[in-house]
């Protein structure tokens, strides 16, 4: 027998428990021994839930237990997720988390101490929901140089700008929509500001590139200023607007990574990921690319790959196996402003006409029904960061001009 603890009764947790108990013959027969969750650690009241004898408060009573081979900890959140993981790391139990916050933030340190007591520490839940992205990156593409890395990473924008581009709902309403389906972060700015993809971002480029990459040095956009308009506008371009992260081996071995809403031509696969699925490109030296689809988020999603983990960890209770990176610091990331790139601009104004092509040359413009005079949208031509500054001075003398996002181009 083997036994798991698991940490926060909330959405995922709760679809662990679920999913540990409707599988129970399957999983036992995947691990070669059974596996019961022994212990739940809520501080809240769960007096009549059907599994109120597991619960308990205090994680020091899971800590002390010797029979408890694996924590699962699906609090979200650093504190008191870090500690906690930390401590059952000590104790000499494999940890399984679907917590990207704690990973993109500690991760380094944390497989660092799993490591030095020979246990695991697993985050297949972390990137991707019920996508199995993890061990393909670690195992699978382990052959190759990993190039570059980007995808649909946040099932809740993505939900929010495929009701505004399908059905034309407000930011609001579909927000409201993909909260109530479970999909969305406690604190949605997580998800609508970008920072959730950012973690996640982190996690895949530290799997790529082996150096951990901190959440404060991605440059990180989300979608809060995106209009119907722009999506319109995207529309006669046979685009869609979509929040990409990205990850890219720069020239001098640094490493570009960024998060933003990103214009994607509808030809590209990805463009197509719609609702709560997420989607991850790698593309590898000797495989070339690769695209890995499924339900970035969800209850019972996330707890598919939480419970894989557990099943592993309770295979590999004696070894560790090689899930990692180095730690690092801010100048692995490559300036992202050295990114070249092409982009879609909405600006307003006198002449405005004359005066983006004054300021960027010959551009493409979009269209859109029931267009003011005064507006315009276009695509410019490729170039860097720094470029598109010294050439938005220009425009802003004489115009109003939208935030840039940039136009998804794959060599
Ligand atoms: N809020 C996240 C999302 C949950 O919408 O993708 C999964 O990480």
């Amino acid at each position: 027998m083997k036994y798991a603890a698991v940490l926060g009764y909330g959405t995922v947790g709760s679809g662990v428990v679920e999913v540990i108990e409707t599988n129970a013959e399957l999983i036992a027969k995947n691990t070669g021994d059974e596996v019961k969750v022994k212990y739940i650690v809520d501080i809240r009241d769960f007096s009549a839930d059907p599994h109120a004898d597991l619960f308990v408060k205090d994680f020091a009573v899971v800590e002390a237990d010797p029979e408890v081979n694996v924590v699962v900890e699906t609090i979200g959140g650093l504190r008191p997720a870090y500690d906690f993981t930390k401590r059952a790391l000590l104790a000499g139990k494999s940890v399984v988390t679907s917590n990207k916050e704690l990973v993109a933030t500690h991760g380094a340190e944390l497989l660092k101490i799993a490591r030095e007591r020979g246990v695991n520490y697993f985050f297949e839940a972390s990137v991707g929901g019920g996508i199995p992205i993890i061990r393909p990156m670690c195992q699978c593409l382990a052959a190759n140089r990993i190039d570059e890395v980007f995808g649909i990473l946040n099932g809740t924008t993505n939900y929010i700008l495929n009701r505004m581009i399908e059905d034309g709902l407000t930011f609001e309403a579909a927000l409201s929509e993909a909260q109530e389906k479970g999909y969305a972060e406690r604190n949605p700015a997580a998800d609508v500001e970008g920072y959730d993809a950012c973690r996640k971002i982190c996690i895949l480029s530290a799997l790529a590139f082996g150096r951990h990459v901190y959440p404060e040095s991605v440059e990180t956009d989300g979608i809060t200023k995106i209009t119907l308009e722009d999506v319109a506008y995207a529309e006669s371009g046979d685009m869609v607007i979509k929040l990409l992260g990205r990850a890219k081996r720069a020239d001098d071995g640094k490493i570009f990574a960024f998060v933003g809403p990103h214009l994607v031509p509808k030809a590209e696969l990805i463009a197509n990921v719609n609702g709560v699925f997420n989607s991850v490109m790698v593309r590898g030296n000797a495989v070339g690319d690769t695209m890995f689809y499924g339900r970035g988020a969800g209850k019972l999603p996330t707890a598919s790959a939480v419970v894989a983990d557990v099943i592993d960890a309770c295979q590999h209770t004696d070894k560790t196996k090689y899930f990692g990176w180095e730690d690092s610091d801010a100048s692995v990331v490559e300036d992202s402003k050295k990114f070249v790139s092409a982009y879609y601009l909405r600006v307003s104004g006198e002449s405005v006409s004359s005066a983006v092509t004054e300021a960027f040359g010959e551009v493409k413009f979009l269209s859109r029904e029931g267009a003011k005079a005064n507006e315009a949208a276009f695509i410019t031509g490729t170039m860097s960061g720094y470029k598109l500054e010294e050439k938005l001075a220009v425009l802003s003398k004489s115009c109003t001009v939208s935030a840039p996002m940039k136009v998804l181009a794959l060599d």
